[in-house]
């Protein structure tokens, strides 16, 4: 059994930058069909022609608000016509409110929790409805460190991640039974735009030497753990958070 996913068909969410716009491309590769969702509609069907013209594949741009239910259910339905099926999802769209816990306002924890976590429960669900309709599936939620580590920056952000994890065990609890897997990464520090600022400071600097991998990490790092979670090689996995951090998680604070 090998590491490719030729003729899937997968839905990545927050691929309009970061780790999602590079998981398009490493699914592309591997051999699968799809569709890029997010609200930036332009970036996406930019990064969606560039892989069509890379690799050959089916390669969709579909826009997506993740905080608003009506928008997910539309957007599913866009991919899935323009696929011809869903069977992989990456539940990729996150966001942060980097504020002190008093001066999080309502505002912020909902803007949080809305994409981070009700958000990824709805983009599943969509898409396990299909995927139980057809010949189930494989679900893989990109959590983070900060769903087991704490922050005393990021509380709507820590909480919405553990969130996730738990989420991940529950549904591939409950949907096995329609073979739908869902698994996990937990992702240590990588450069992107949602954390550029905080990386390249000198409290950022000081973050890098408690890995015990002494380096930040690249998108590509994530891409083993992403294909395999994916894949027919992980085919008796499910419910499983995979740390892909550097070592991040076993350091003392
Ligand atoms: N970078 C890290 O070190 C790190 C570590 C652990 C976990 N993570 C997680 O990895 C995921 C990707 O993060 P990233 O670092 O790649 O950040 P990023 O570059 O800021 O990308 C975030 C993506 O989420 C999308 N998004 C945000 N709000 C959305 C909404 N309401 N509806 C639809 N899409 C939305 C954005 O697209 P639009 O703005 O175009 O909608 C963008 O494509 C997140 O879940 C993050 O929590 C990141």
């Amino acid at each position: 059994m090998e590491l490719r996913l030729d003729g899937r068909k997968a839905l990545i969410t927050g691929a309009s930058s970061g780790f999602g716009r590079h998981f398009a491309g490493t699914l592309a590769r591997a051999g699968a069909d799809v569709a890029l969702a997010a609200r930036r509609i332009d970036r996406l069907q930019d990064e969606a022609n560039s892989i069509a013209d890379e690799t050959g594949r089916n390669a969709v741009a579909v826009a997506m608000n993740v905080a608003d239910v009506a928008s997910i259910d539309d957007a599913v339905a866009a991919a899935e016509a323009a696929l011809g099926g869903i069977d992989l999802l990456v539940n990729n769209a996150g966001t942060v409110v980097p504020k002190p816990s008093l001066q999080q306002s309502e505002a912020d924890w909902d803007a949080v929790m809305d994409v981070n976590l009700k958000g990824a429960f709805f983009v599943a669900r969509a898409c396990a409805a299909r995927m139980a309709d057809s010949q189930g599936g494989s679900i893989v939620n990109i959590s983070s460190l900060l769903g087991e580590r704490v922050s005393k920056t990021e509380i709507s952000y820590c909480v919405s991640k553990a969130g996730l994890s738990h989420m991940t065990r529950a549904l591939a609890y409950e949907w096995a039974k329609f073979g739908i897997r869902v698994n996990a990464i937990a992702p240590g520090y990588i450069e992107t735009d949602l954390n550029r600022e905080f990386l390249r400071s000198d409290l950022g600097e000081k973050m890098m030497k408690q890995i015990p991998i002494r380096r930040f990490g690249t998108p590509e790092d994530l891409d083993g753990a992403l294909l395999y979670l994916l894949s027919d090689l992980a085919a008796w996995t499910t419910g499983h958070v995979l740390a892909v951090d550097g070592g991040h998680a076993l350091a003392t604070p």
